[in-house]
């Protein structure tokens, strides 16, 4: 079945859901006291994005990928989606080839998004004409990057574009529109951890985890 007629949410995280006690998990000993909970950790992540890729191979695996990472919080999820699409290719005896571009945006300041959003990165993305680009992101909440990033995308002319979003957040007046392959559905909560930051820390651990208040003061710029 196509993406289109699959149309899932992804897996939907409920509000009421608190997170694993960080106990029961190895994490970097240097954010000790920095963190609420372990809110996804790193092996549900993996698994999850076994199933993306599998999806995505299914729908668009028989053309020649051209990846758009969005930097920096999506290279984890861009590097281990880009890796088993591959693997999972390889061991179907299919032929494909993926090449990853990278484009950043920068909005966020300590955990709150700026008005201001500006695209740095390759100016010039004619790689993309008559390709059939896959855009990953990490996070998708207010839906607004991911607009302006299509748009800007399209003046490429690409054979086709689908998104693959990691989580996507609840939040007011959220995306209209998800993303084609969405791993999470999570509450509006801030989450750091596999690449995503706060203020540039926690990008090293990897586990998705929410922050605690003592770890937002000791980072805030
Ligand atoms: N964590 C990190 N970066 C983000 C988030 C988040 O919850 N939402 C949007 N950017
Ligand atoms: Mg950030």
């Amino acid at each position: 079945m196509a993406a289109d007629q699959r149309k899932e949410p992804g897996v939907v995280i409920k509000d009421s859901w608190s997170g694993y006690s960080l106990e029961l998990f190895n994490y970097p000993e240097h954010y000790r006291g920095d963190l609420e909970c372990v809110y996804i950790p790193h092996g549900v992540i993996m698994n999850r994005i076994e199933c993306l890729a599998r999806d995505i191979l299914e729908d668009i695996g028989h053309h020649d990928l051209m990846v758009l990472c969005v930097l920096k919080g999506g290279y984890k999820f861009c590097s281990d989606l880009v890796e088993s699409i591959k693997a999972q290719s390889r061991s179907a005896n299919r032929r494909l080839t993926t090449r990853v571009e990278f484009i950043r945006f920068k909005s966020y300041m300590n955990d709150q998004s700026t008005e201001d959003m500006h695209i740095i990165g390759p100016d010039d993305l004619s790689v993309l004409k008559g390709k059939n680009v896959l855009i990953v992101e990490a996070i998708v909440d207010t839906g607004k990057t991911m607009r302006a990033l299509l748009q800007h995308v399209e003046t490429f002319q690409p054979k086709m574009v689908k998104v693959a979003g990691l989580l996507v957040k609840r939040v007011p007046h959220g995306a209209a529109e998800l993303p084609d392959y969405v791993g999470f559905v999570i509450p509006n909560r801030f989450v750091v951890g596999y690449a995503l930051d706060y203020n540039e820390y926690f990008r090293d651990l990897n586990h998705i985890c929410v922050i605690s208040e003592t770890g937002k003061q000791k980072y805030k710029v």
